[in-house]
């Protein structure tokens, strides 16, 4: 059906100065990157800048974590988007649990953010998922589908396609609780119906990616590739999944 191509993003959260940037980064260029997948890492704002000067011809993409989506303005502490581009940056994660939860990120707002992206050139990452307790009630596909269908309102499909939606059960993100391959393959594909476009588009799995796991989740159809959390903090571990990622590539479906 597809030649989506895997693409593993690191999302270093409020982790790594500078210095720990530039160390890290350093590290990572030292290896070569398998071809057919795509890597990326979203560093803190901070570190930004750091983080474009060390990634020249490196083969790996730099990201943002969020954004603000007006250009400029009276917005105390936010980033636009023309600050990101300025900073070569091609990619930004829109949308996370933890935005949502305690920056008051609305659906709503992430997808105006979504459009901002869009019209800057950047690849947005949107975040969806299901709390625990949704997860209990049997509410996954209703809130992952609602979720999915608001950030990408109005959008064409041409625009959706272009777009990276992340799969992160809640309860998944930095527990060490993973979801079940063949439960997120079909969360995703649930996902993926809910959109027009989005059959096109990567799908990630995030929660608790691992190297001991990625192969796994990897392997499922609709599991494009993994949005990494706590793993993207160490060449080891990001290299491992980035590894497993490598693998799917060869055996495109
Ligand atoms: P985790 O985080 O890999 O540490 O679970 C994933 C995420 O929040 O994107």
């Amino acid at each position: 059906m597809s030649a989506r191509r895997p693409l593993i993003a690191g999302n270093w959260k409020m982790h790594k100065t500078i210095a720990e940037t530039r160390t890290l980064l350093a590290e990572l260029c030292e290896l070569a990157m398998p071809n057919g997948v795509d890597v990326m890492v979203a560093p803190p704002f901070t570190a930004l800048a750091a983080a474009r000067d060390r990634l020249r011809d490196c083969g790996i993409g730099l990201g943002a974590q969020t954004m603000s989506e007006h250009e400029h303005g009276p917005y105390t502490g936010d980033i636009s988007p023309v600050m990101l581009r300025e900073l070569s940056v091609r990619w930004v994660i829109l949308g996370h649990s933890e935005r949502r939860a305690y920056f008051n990120e609305t659906d709503d707002g992430v997808a105006r953010k979504v459009r901002a992206a869009l019209a800057h050139g950047m690849t947005p990452i949107v975040a969806v998922g299901e709390t625990a307790d949704e997860h209990q009630r049997g509410e996954t596909i209703a809130k992952v589908t609602f979720q999915a269908r608001a950030a990408f309102a109005g959008l064409t499909e041409e625009e959706v396609r272009k777009c990276v939606v992340a799969y992160e059960p809640i309860w998944a993100i930095g527990t060490g609780l993973v979801d079940e391959p063949a439960s997120a393959n079909g969360v995703i594909g649930e996902i993926r119906g809910a959109v027009e476009g989005l059959e096109y588009a990567r799908v990630l799995y995030g929660g608790s990616m691992k190297g001991d796991n990625a192969t796994a989740l990897m392997a499922e159809p609709n599991i494009d590739g993994g949005l990494i959390g706590g793993a993207s903090l160490s060449v080891q571990s990001f290299m491992e999944i980035v590894a497993a990622a490598a693998l799917r590539a060869a055996a495109p479906r």
